[in-house]
C-alpha cells in the first residue's frame, strides 16, 4: 500500500514541469531577455512577446471535475480505441467545414466559454447535418446577463438546446452590447428573421477523463470543448508542444479541441484557442496531454445538433 502510494506521489512529482528557476528569470529579466534565453533552451515550445494580451482577464470559466448531476457520459465500446490514427486532425478529415479551420478573438471580455460552445456547436451541425453556418457567440448573451464576465459551457449547451442559436450574419460579436448584457431578439440584417434563423442541439453530453474515449469521440464526431487551468505563461506561447513552465495560475479558460497527435515523442491535444490568429500556431496550440495540473481532461463537453 505504501509502495503504491509513493508511486503515485512521484508520478505526480514527476508530472509537475513548473520549473522555479526559470520563473525566477521570467520575473527577473527583462521580457525580450527572457524570450531569448527561453527560445535558446531545448523546450518544446517557444513563445514570444504578445503585447495585445498583456491588459486582458484571460479567465472565463470554473472547471469543475468530475460527472454532472443530469449529464450523460458518452459511452464507448473499446473495440472502437483499436484503430485510432496516431495523429488527427478534424480540418483534415472535414476539409468542407470551414468553421473548423476559422480561430476568433474573444477580446478583452471573458466570453472563452461561449466561443467554445458556439464553435463545436457550428462545426458539429456542419460534420453532422451538412449544414455550414457560423452560429452566434454573441446570441448567448440572452442567457444569464451578458457572456462577458464569465460562464459555464454547460449552461451554454442547454441555451442552444432549449433556444437555439442564431446566426453570425444576424448577431455579429459586439463586446460593447455583450459587456452590457444587452440581449437583443432580432438581427442586425433586417433581411434575416431572428427565429427562423435558429439552429438548436440535441444533447449535450460529457467525455470522461480517458484518452481514448476523447480521441474516439474527436474522430468520430467531431471537435470537442475543454476546460482547463490557465497559467501566465501560455500567453507567450508561440509554436511547439505546450508545457507549463512559469508563470502565476490564473483561472479558467474554456476552448475548443479540434485533434492531437505526438510531436518529438510528446503526445498533445490540437486546440483552436479564441485569442486571435496572431497568437501561437495560427490561433491554435498543442497542449502537451498529460499535465494534471492544467486538469485539461476534467470538463469535457460536446453536444449534438438537433
Ligand atoms: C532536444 O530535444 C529533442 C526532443 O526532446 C531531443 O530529441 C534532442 O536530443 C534534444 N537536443 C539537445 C541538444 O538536447
Ligand atoms: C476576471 O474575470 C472573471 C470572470 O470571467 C472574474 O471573476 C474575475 O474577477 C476577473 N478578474 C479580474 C482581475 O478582473
Ligand atoms: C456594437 O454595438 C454598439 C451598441 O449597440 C453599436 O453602437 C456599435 O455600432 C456596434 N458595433 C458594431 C461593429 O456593429
Amino acid at each position: 500500500m505504501l509502495r503504491v502510494l509513493l508511486l503515485v506521489a512521484l508520478a505526480q512529482f514527476s508530472a509537475c514541469t513548473f520549473d522555479p528557476e526559470l520563473n525566477r528569470m521570467h520575473l527577473l529579466l527583462p521580457k525580450d531577455q527572457f524570450i531569448e534565453y527561453f527560445n535558446s533552451q531545448n523546450y518544446s515550445w517557444k513563445i514570444t512577446d504578445h503585447p495585445y494580451l498583456e491588459g486582458r482577464n484571460l479567465t472565463g470559466t470554473e472547471i469543475t471535475k468530475g460527472p454532472i448531476p443530469g449529464v450523460k457520459q458518452l459511452y464507448y465500446d473499446p473495440e472502437q480505441f483499436k484503430d485510432l490514427p496516431e495523429n488527427f486532425d478534424a480540418r483534415k478529415k472535414w476539409p468542407n467545414c470551414e468553421t473548423i479551420k476559422e480561430v476568433y478573438d474573444q477580446g478583452d471580455c471573458g466570453s472563452c466559454w461561449a466561443f467554445g460552445t458556439a464553435t463545436v456547436a457550428s462545426d458539429r451541425t456542419c460534420i453532422h447535418k451538412d449544414l455550414h453556418v457560423r452560429l452566434s457567440v454573441q446570441d448567448f448573451n440572452c442567457f444569464l446577463g451578458g457572456i462577458c464576465n464569465g460562464g459555464i459551457p454547460l449552461g451554454a449547451y442547454l441555451f442552444w438546446i432549449i433556444y437555439g442559436l442564431v446566426t453570425e450574419e444576424c448577431k455579429p460579436y459586439n463586446i460593447t452590447e455583450s459587456k452590457q448584457g444587452i440581449c437583443v431578439k432580432e438581427c442586425k440584417d433586417p433581411s434575416i428573421n431572428y427565429l427562423n434563423d435558429k439552429h438548436k442541439g440535441k444533447d449535450v453530453f460529457l467525455i470522461d477523463d480517458n484518452d481514448d474515449k476523447i480521441k474516439a469521440e474527436l474522430v468520430n464526431n467531431g471537435p470537442i470543448q475543454a476546460g482547463f487551468t490557465v497559467y501566465s505563461d501560455i500567453k507567450d506561447y508561440s509554436s511547439g508542444v505546450y508545457e507549463h513552465k512559469y508563470g502565476e495560475k490564473k483561472g479558467g479558460h474554456s476552448v475548443r479541441v479540434i485533434g492531437y497527435g505526438v510531436e518529438n515523442g510528446i503526445d498533445y491535444w490540437l486546440v483552436a484557442n479564441s485569442w486571435g490568429t496572431q497568437w501561437g500556431e495560427q490561433g491554435t496550440i498543442k497542449i502537451k496531454r498529460h499535465q494534471p495540473e492544467l486538469c485539461f481532461k476534467c470538463a469535457l463537453l460536446t453536444g449534438v445538433p438537433a
